[in-house]
């Protein structure tokens, strides 16, 4: 007889048939009942143990987290709450799991122990749920670039160039730290470092993209990448996964359409394939909001929400006008916001953008033509001089989830603008050649993986919706 999983048996149109499940005990009601999950579904199946038949020792032995091999007979459902459950006639324990010291048991924990149990906590209908959505939406960016012509490359995780993340880098060196060689003038000798040089883990693939892109036409990345930087707030991580297409003769308009095609794409992917564990987060959010104060509680609910990302056209709002909406807002003038706006060419802070995204547009936003000196060395300069042809999308509840530009495809633009931020030609030589040889308009965009799966699940804090989260002070598991 062939196993199945929990998820094939609740699906199964034929009963009276023997079946075969293994998993792990959610819970045990009654010396009887049996619910079990073995990650193949939020749902559970019932398996009900003829209790009378079965030895006292092994009934003892049927607890919270402990994995079962049941085989049975699969039989429409007495009960209210599933349709069909397992006449269980032969129960093998597999793994014990002592109830005194399992730290899942079933009742509400706090995220914040869960996160101290993270290789505990997708045990758990929330995070076997959001693990599973981030699975899904995975495979859904890898579905839409594949299907719209993108090549996938594997950019580098230690790089040799640090220009992109100035002083917000992880360092990778085998030199002893504690007695690492000198140079004449006293400083570390990174020329006897394992690279022979300075190395670092990657802040960003975009460079090494741009080279592909200049010769593949359309390529995209989709790994890990790493920021030093020491934020500590709940859409921050230290080790994060970022997607970036990377587009040949495509200028900043195409990568607002391709940014917001892509977006709207996967998430009609988890609405179609997902629907079970959204209903879920969807019920968790609403208990959740039931306990907030009411300017905190979300107006839609979550699948609403992601309806109405896919069904609205982005809203796309100048650097400059966004600056004279939020000069003229009620926040601004009543001096509500801790970084006040009377100036053009102020950097904005997410107090500014959730402003615009929730409060004033109320839907999701793409900024774009920043100021040119807010922003990174290789974004393209407009005719006025100011500004570049960058993009950030904004999302309600999240704020910044992608940013990204049409890139200066000018040499000696390019140049002077490194010279001016006193970027070493030397180091990024291989990125000016694109512009020597066979230059052309190009552009791409970074979305930051951990934030979409944020907006999808409705998950409050970016370390519930990674596996292991790395952040200042913690690297645990
Ligand atoms: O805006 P960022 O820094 O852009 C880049 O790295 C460009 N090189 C992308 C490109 O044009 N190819 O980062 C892109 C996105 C952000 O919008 C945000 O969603 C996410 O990455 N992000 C983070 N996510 C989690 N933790 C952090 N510390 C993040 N920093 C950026
Ligand atoms: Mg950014």
């Amino acid at each position: 007889m062939k196993l199945s999983t929990v998820s094939e048996l609740l699906s199964q149109e034929t009963t009276l048939i023997d079946v075969e499940v293994k998993g792990w005990v959610r819970t045990f009601r009654a010396n009887r009942f049996i619910a079990l999950n073995d990650g193949s579904t939020i749902n559970n199946i019932q398996c009900v143990v003829d209790f009378e038949n079965t030895d006292e020792a092994i009934l003892k032995r049927i607890t919270t987290g402990a994995a079962v091999y049941i085989k049975g007979l699969l039989v429409e459902s007495q009960g209210k709450g599933q349709n069909v459950e397992v006449q269980a006639t032969s129960i093998e324990v597999l793994g014990d799991s002592d109830p005194e010291t399992y730290p899942i048991q079933p009742k509400k924990h706090s995220l914040e122990f869960l996160r101290e149990n993270a290789h505990l906590r997708t045990r758990t209908n929330t995070f076997s749920a959001v693990m599973r959505l981030r699975s899904s939406l995975s495979f859904a960016v890898h579905k839409y670039f594949t299907e719209n012509g993108f090549y996938n490359m594997h950019t580098p995780i230690i790089t040799g160039s640090d220009a992109e993340g100035a002083g917000e880098m992880f360092r990778v060196s085998t030199l002893d730290a504690k007695n690492p060689p000198l140079t004449e003038d006293g400083k570390v000798d990174y020329s006897q470092d394992f690279f022979g040089k300075e190395a670092n883990l990657t802040v960003s693939g975009q460079l090494e993209a741009e080279t592909y892109a200049m010769s593949l036409g359309k390529v995209y990345t989709f790994g890990p990448t790493f920021r030093a930087e020491n934020s500590n707030t709940s859409r921050h991580l230290s080790e994060f996964w970022m997607i970036e297409p990377e587009v040949a003769f495509m200028d900043l308009d195409g990568n607002m359409d391709l940014a917001e095609d892509f977006m709207k794409s996967v998430l009609n992917y988890v609405l179609e394939n997902n629907k079970e564990d959204l209903a879920f987060l969807e019920q968790r959010q609403i208990q959740e909001d039931k306990s907030k104060p009411q300017i905190e509680r979300n107006e839609m609910t979550l699948t609403d929400k992601l309806r109405f990302v896919v069904d609205n056209n982005f809203k796309r709002v100048s650097y400059t006008e966004a600056i004279d909406i939020l000069r003229n807002s009620k926040p601004n003038k009543k001096k509500k916001f801790q970084y006040l706006i009377d100036e053009w060419g102020a950097d904005l802070q997410s107090e500014h953008e959730r402003f615009l995204v929730e409060k004033h547009f109320k839907c999701p936003v793409i900024l774009f033509d920043y100021p040119a000196n807010i922003k990174a060395f290789y974004m393209r300069l407009n005719e006025d001089e100011k500004t570049v042809r960058a993009m950030d999308i904004l999302f309600p509840g999240i704020g910044e989830i992608v940013g990204g530009s049409q890139r200066e495809e000018r040499l000696e633009v390019l140049k002077e603008k490194m010279a001016a931020l006193d970027i070493p030609e030397e180091e990024l030589w291989w990125y000016l050649d694109l512009r020597k040889y066979g230059t052309a308009v190009h552009s791409g965009f970074g979305l930051g993986f951990e934030r979409l799966v944020m907006f999808v699940t409705g998950m409050g804090n970016i370390r519930d919706v990674i596996p292991y989260p790395r952040t200042p002070q913690n690297a645990e598991f």
